[in-house]
């Protein structure tokens, strides 16, 4: 059994598991439109420590992930298994943009919404470029890689994804901790911990 961090949340997890099935299963917040297609990159993580305890970049994040978003150390959930027991830390795409949105709203001590509406605006931007701005090209070789019948309707069980969003929005929504996962409190750990920086990852040619 291996553990791993999301979003501040201890969960167990199996080798060989996805990042985003982690999540699923636990309730932490993740997007996964396309569930776990490689098509939608709404499952996006930031690896904030552990990038070598998982498996290289597929073909699928080389797709959608510009190379400098990949060395900043942001995979696709649904891409990135566990191949190594060491201990992973991720934040999601979701999360860290519900942070950021809500240090707008209630910025932290010391800061102001004006500086904190700056990072959100710049993710918000960088994310709508990896979709925009390769948009045409990017569909082309998703379809070819997924076949047209995957491509068109990419969800495998409804069933399951219906329960997954359900209990994913009762969490968002006040639900709390799912009873699977520890709550980690950034604050109490060591403070070259709690910005670890992200990891480089390397990229080979496209
Ligand atoms: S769930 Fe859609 S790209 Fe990962």
């Amino acid at each position: 059994m291996v553990q791993v961090e999301i979003n501040d949340e201890v969960m167990e997890a199996q080798l060989g598991e996805r990042l985003l099935t982690i999540a699923r299963r636990n309730a932490a917040h993740i997007g996964f439109y396309c569930d776990g297609n490689g098509l939608c990159t709404m499952c996006e993580c930031r690896i904030l420590s552990g990038a070598d305890q998982l498996n290289p970049p597929t073909d699928a994040e080389y797709t959608w992930l510009p190379a400098a978003r990949l060395a900043d150390g942001y995979r696709l959930g649904c891409q990135a298994a566990l191949r190594g027991t060491g201990y992973v830390r991720a934040l999601t795409r979701a999360e860290e943009l519900r942070r950021q949105l809500g240090a707008i709203f209630n910025p932290p001590p010391g800061t102001s919404a004006t500086e904190n509406l700056r990072p959100f605006l710049a993710n918000v931007a960088m994310v709508n470029w990896e979709h925009i701005g390769t948009f045409p090209f990017n569909l082309l070789r998703t379809l070819n890689r997924l076949g047209p019948l995957r491509f068109l309707w990419p969800v495998e069980d409804l069933g399951l994804f219906i329960r997954d969003t359900t209990r994913i929005t009762q969490r968002m929504l006040g639900g709390g901790p799912s009873p699977s996962v520890r709550v980690v409190d950034p604050t109490a750990l060591p403070k070259d911990e709690q910005l670890a920086p992200a990891p480089a990852t390397k990229t080979p040619p496209r």
